[in-house]
Parts: structure tokens; C-alpha cells; sequence
């Protein structure tokens, strides 16, 4: 019988990515692991259809903080890894997107490794990468786009300032953006980004009610966004999706025209 490599390992830690909310977009791994796992931890953007693929025997506990507000501590989490590992079960640590961008990883593998418990990471697709699917836009462009920055509008309450470099010819990708673009539009216009540079508000991507908002820097300030999660992506390398986006619209609102050798159904 050959042995199945993919299933959970007793007595190990798995820090699994969930991906953006669609469970097709789920790796081939992450469904393995969950469906074999002792216990399975996971985060409040993880779908109900995702979470609902661990099998039968795992004990499957919610440990998601929202909006900052936090039903476990942090450290409470590392607890519950530890001692479940050490009773040799095998526990999935379920993160939306990628379990490495903005997920607080660091921490846990820092609290595993000095429990010595072992660990693995299974990555997940970032919402960034999922948000940049649902609008067709590549996230680097040889013409326009030279590197791709991931920023959080949130951060550990005892961080300073953010150290945002001016990156000219990058695509940025706001992770947790806040309700309000206002203060993000004024600084970057203040950092010299354009006027017109390109900006997409996407809520819910790879999820049955995204949607996506469309505008330029210097409109951002007005936009309001759509429900939770929500990213905003800007850059040069948008300017394509967006300008096909204008056409759609141009093309929605004009008055249909009849060819001349289209005769109407009733005309004839
Ligand atoms: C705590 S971070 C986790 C990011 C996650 N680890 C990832 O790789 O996508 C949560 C933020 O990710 C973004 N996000 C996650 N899933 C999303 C989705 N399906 N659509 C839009 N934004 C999403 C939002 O900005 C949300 O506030």
C-alpha cells in the first residue's frame, strides 16, 4: 500500500492557507490535510464551505478576531497548538488567503518553534492575487509596473508611522484599507503619486458577492467601499483593466444601434 504523503502527520502543526473564500481555489494539499486533521483552528474569513471540508473526526474550533476585536488572545492560540500537538494530534492552522501575508504567522511559528513542535506551512493564494484575477490586470506590467508592494492599513497598536517609501513603477495592494481611502489618497497624492493614477476598491473577491469599484487617486477619497474584506489596489500596471472597464460602462449606457441591414421583427 503506498503511504499517503499529504495527509496530517500526528503531532504537528500545519499553518495552512484557505485562499480568498472560493474552496475550488483551495489547494489540492490544504483540502488533504483538513480532511485528516485532530483539530482544526481557524480564522473569521475562512468560508463556512472551506471549513466544513474537515472530516468527521477533528474538533474544529473558531479562533478569529474581528475588526481588532479578539474572541482569543493571540497567545491563547499558541497554547492551544502546543498542547494539542504535544497529545499527538495533528492540528491545521487555517488562514484566509496566504497563511505568510498578514496572518500573524510569525508569531505562531515563533511560539512553535520555541515549544519545539514541528511545523509546516502550506501556502494559500493572497487575496491580492485573487483580487487581480477578478479584474484581469496583471500585478507587474514590463511597461509599467516593476515591482508589486503588500501594505496594511492596520497595524500593531505600538508600531510608529509607516516607513512607505515612494516606489515609482510599483503596484501597491492595501490589505485591512479601513472604511476610508481619504487620508491613504491625500498622502499618496502628497508622496507625488498622479492624480489619475488608476485605484480599484475590491470587496469580497473569489466570493459570490464581489464587486469591484473603479476610480483614480484623486477620487479615491470619495469612494465607499463594499462589504468586508476589502482591498484596494493602485498602479500604473491597473490602467488597462480600468480603461476596459470605462469602455464596458460607455458601451452600457449608449443607445443601441440598429445596422442598417438589421430590420426589426416586427417589420417584416
Ligand atoms: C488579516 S488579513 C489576511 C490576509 C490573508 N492572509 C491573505 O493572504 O489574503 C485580512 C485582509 O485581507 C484582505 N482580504 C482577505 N480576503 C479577501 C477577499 N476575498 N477579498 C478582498 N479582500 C480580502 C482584506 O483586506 C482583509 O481585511
Amino acid at each position: 500500500m503506498v503511504a499517503d504523503v499529504s495527509a496530517a502527520a500526528k503531532g504537528k502543526v500545519y499553518l495552512v492557507g484557505a485562499g480568498p473564500g472560493d474552496p475550488e481555489l483551495l489547494t489540492l494539499k490544504a483540502a488533504t490535510l483538513l480532511r485528516s486533521a485532530g483539530l482544526v483552528l481557524y480564522d473569521d474569513l475562512v468560508p463556512p464551505a472551506v471549513i466544513a471540508m474537515a472530516g468527521r473526526q477533528a474538533l474544529v474550533v473558531s479562533v478569529g478576531k474581528r475588526c481588532g476585536v479578539k474572541h482569543v488572545q493571540q497567545a491563547e492560540i499558541h497554547t492551544l497548538m502546543i498542547e494539542a500537538a504535544r497529545q499527538n494530534l495533528s492540528v491545521v492552522r487555517l488562514k484566509s488567503g496566504d497563511p505568510l501575508v498578514f496572518g500573524r504567522a510569525a508569531e505562531e511559528m515563533d511560539a512553535l518553534r520555541a515549544a519545539d513542535v514541528p511545523f509546516e506551512v502550506v501556502p494559500g493564494i493572497t487575496a491580492a492575487f485573487a483580487a487581480a484575477a477578478l479584474i484581469g490586470c496583471s500585478l507587474t506590467d514590463r511597461r509599467t509596473a516593476s515591482s508589486v508592494e503588500f501594505y496594511t492599513g492596520h497595524k500593531a497598536a505600538d508600531q510608529g508611522p509607516s516607513q512607505e517609501s515612494p516606489a515609482e513603477a510599483a503596484t501597491r495592494v492595501v490589505y485591512m484599507p479601513g472604511r476610508s481611502f481619504r487620508s491613504f489618497a491625500e498622502d499618496r497624492l502628497q508622496a507625488g503619486d498622479a492624480a489619475d493614477l488608476p485605484c480599484c476598491v475590491i470587496s469580497r473577491a473569489a466570493q459570490p458577492e464581489q464587486s469591484i469599484q473603479w476610480s483614480t487617486l484623486s477620487e479615491l477619497g470619495g469612494v465607499v467601499p463594499g462589504p468586508a474584506p476589502v482591498l484596494l489596489l493602485t498602479g500604473w500596471a491597473l490602467a488597462p483593466a480600468a480603461a476596459r472597464d470605462a469602455g464596458e460602462r460607455a458601451n452600457d449606457s449608449a443607445p443601441l444601434s440598429v445596422a442598417p441591414d438589421c430590420v426589426p421583427a416586427h417589420d417584416l
